[in-house]
């Protein structure tokens, strides 16, 4: 590719692909490529897919449609157009996808992006669909080059990725394979380089984070409540958190670490799925609705602030108006701070998808309508209920407004102040004035000046 080459990049989905989206744009500007915003000016274009619901995957074809007449026209222009479609729609669809649309030239999984430049040159010159979707031997994160960040106060940094739970309704074993962990040393290069580059908070990701075991100096595997531990002795990071967690490994470690660790942010996205223990085996969840209630009450007494964060399906095969009950009833006991709520999506290759009993559209929205009310009202309790205190915010980019900061509270409420650009990046106390369903307004607060 030429120096001029320019590349438009698209993410669907989860922030493990945010993630892998800028180490795919950073290892590309290596290349040679320049980010742009213009679609119709773009030499590669770039789609990072989502397999997860079919609503998400279905985007990505009529996406494809629009990409082809781009296509079509910079082609009469004289210009070549490379399509590359990467993520968990190109590693479950592979080859099918060529079929589908046989103008993509890229099919790359996610195992294979420090690959990329390559696989696109190859591409470029071959021009015939490539499809790569294997999962290769060696490390990808240590063959994507150094991180150069872009001068963010926030970053995410995947530490772990694939799962091995096989939840009867997911796709995500399938598409990001078997577990993997990041060796410790490995993630804490890549925290210290950010903390150097200005950023100030870090999440570190993984379908099923809290499974963590990478390899630690001692050769050992450390569990993420040592990984995190080990990252917050990094001087200039002042925040830690993590997500996506499984309950049956929330282990007594990582429970310890949201007390004793001040960098460890008390916020927790701990998805439970359904409220029925028949629903939740039936899911494959490796859980009851009281062993969730415990857990939560033990997080709770470790933190008794910490801000509790869910997913959860509704019309799951076979859920009942009772068993969606007892879905409603579990919201009511534990209280969430935010929730994502699905109606459940037949997946591909998942044993839920061909299970007999599949709950009516109707029904599916009508109890989704019903939960996210409750939902909605969980939340707007919880941030009016943050009036009145004085949260320490940390600011990471300029408001809508002149003059305007918004930062995230340690429960990850975003927060608008009036304040100056020299505290970006910065943690400072923020009385807390006004509150709505999505986030909080505050004045910043100053110091009693010393008495003499
Ligand atoms: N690894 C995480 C998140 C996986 S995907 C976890 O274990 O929770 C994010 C969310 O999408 C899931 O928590 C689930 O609520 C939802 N989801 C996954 N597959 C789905 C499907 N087939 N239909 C509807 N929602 C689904
Ligand atoms: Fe999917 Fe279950 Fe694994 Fe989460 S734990 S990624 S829902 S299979
Ligand atoms: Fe979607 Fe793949 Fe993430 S299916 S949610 S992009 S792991």
């Amino acid at each position: 590719m030429t120096a001029a080459s320019k590349i438009y990049v698209k993410t669907f989905g989860c922030q493990m692909n945010v993630y892998d989206s800028q180490r795919m744009t950073e290892l590309l500007a290596a290349h040679g490529f320049a980010e742009t915003a213009a679609v119709e000016e773009a030499d590669v274009v770039l789609l990072n897919t989502c397999h997860i619901r079919e609503k998400a995957a279905e985007k990505v074809y009529s996406d494809l449609g629009r990409l082809r007449q781009v296509k079509e026209a910079r082609a009469d222009a004289g210009r070549q157009t490379v399509i590359a479609v990467a993520g968990c729609v190109a590693q479950a669809e592979g080859a099918e996808m060529l079929r589908r649309a046989p103008f993509v030239d890229l099919v790359v999984g996610p195992q294979s992006y420090h690959r990329l430049g390559e696989l696109l040159a190859r591409a470029k010159w071959e021009r015939r669909g490539i499809v790569e979707t294997g999962f290769p031997e060696e490390d990808k994160f240590a063959a994507l080059p150094t991180r150069a960040p872009p001068g963010t106060v926030t970053a995410f940094l995947t530490v772990q990725e694939g799962c091995d739970k096989f939840c009867t309704f997911c796709v995500v074993p399938y598409t990001r394979g078997a577990e993997f962990s990041r060796p410790v040393i490995d993630v804490e290069a890549e925290a210290c380089r950010l903390a150097e580059h200005g950023v100030r908070e870090i999440t570190l990701l993984g379908q099923n984070v809290n499974a963590y075991h990478g390899r630690g100096p001692d050769s050992r595997p450390w569990s993420l409540a040592q990984l995190i531990a080990r990252l917050a002795k990094l001087g200039d990071l002042k925040r830690i958190r993590y997500t996506t967690s499984h309950p049956h490994d929330m282990t007594g470690d990582l429970i310890a670490a949201h007390r004793d660790e001040a960098k460890l942010m008390p916020y927790l996205h701990l998805p439970f799925q359904a409220g029925a223990d028949r629903i939740l085996a039936a899911m494959n969840r490796k859980h009851t609705a009281a062993d969730y209630l415990r857990l939560i009450a033990r997080i709770r007494a470790a933190r008794p602030d910490i801000a509790l964060s869910t997913d959860i399906i509704v019309g799951f095969p076979g859920e009942t108006e009772t068993d969606f009950a007892a879905t409603l009833a579990l919201v009511e006991q534990v209280g969430f701070a935010q929730a994502y709520a699905f109606k459940f999506s037949p997946r591909p290759g998942t044993p839920g998808a061909t299970l007999c009993d599949q709950v009516e559209e109707n029904a599916k929205l009508d109890r989704l309508h019903r939960l996210q009310d409750l939902l909605e009202r969980q939340q707007t309790a919880f941030n009016l209920a943050c009036i009145g205190k004085t949260l320490p915010v940390l600011f990471a980019r300029q408001g809508r407004h002149p003059g305007q900061l918004v930062g995230r509270s340690p429960y990850l409420q975003a927060v608008h102040t009036t304040a100056p650009s020299s505290l970006l990046g910065d943690v400072v106390e923020v009385a807390i004035v006004g509150a709505g369903p999505n986030s909080l307004s505050g004045a910043l607060t100053r110091p009693e000046p010393a008495k003499a």
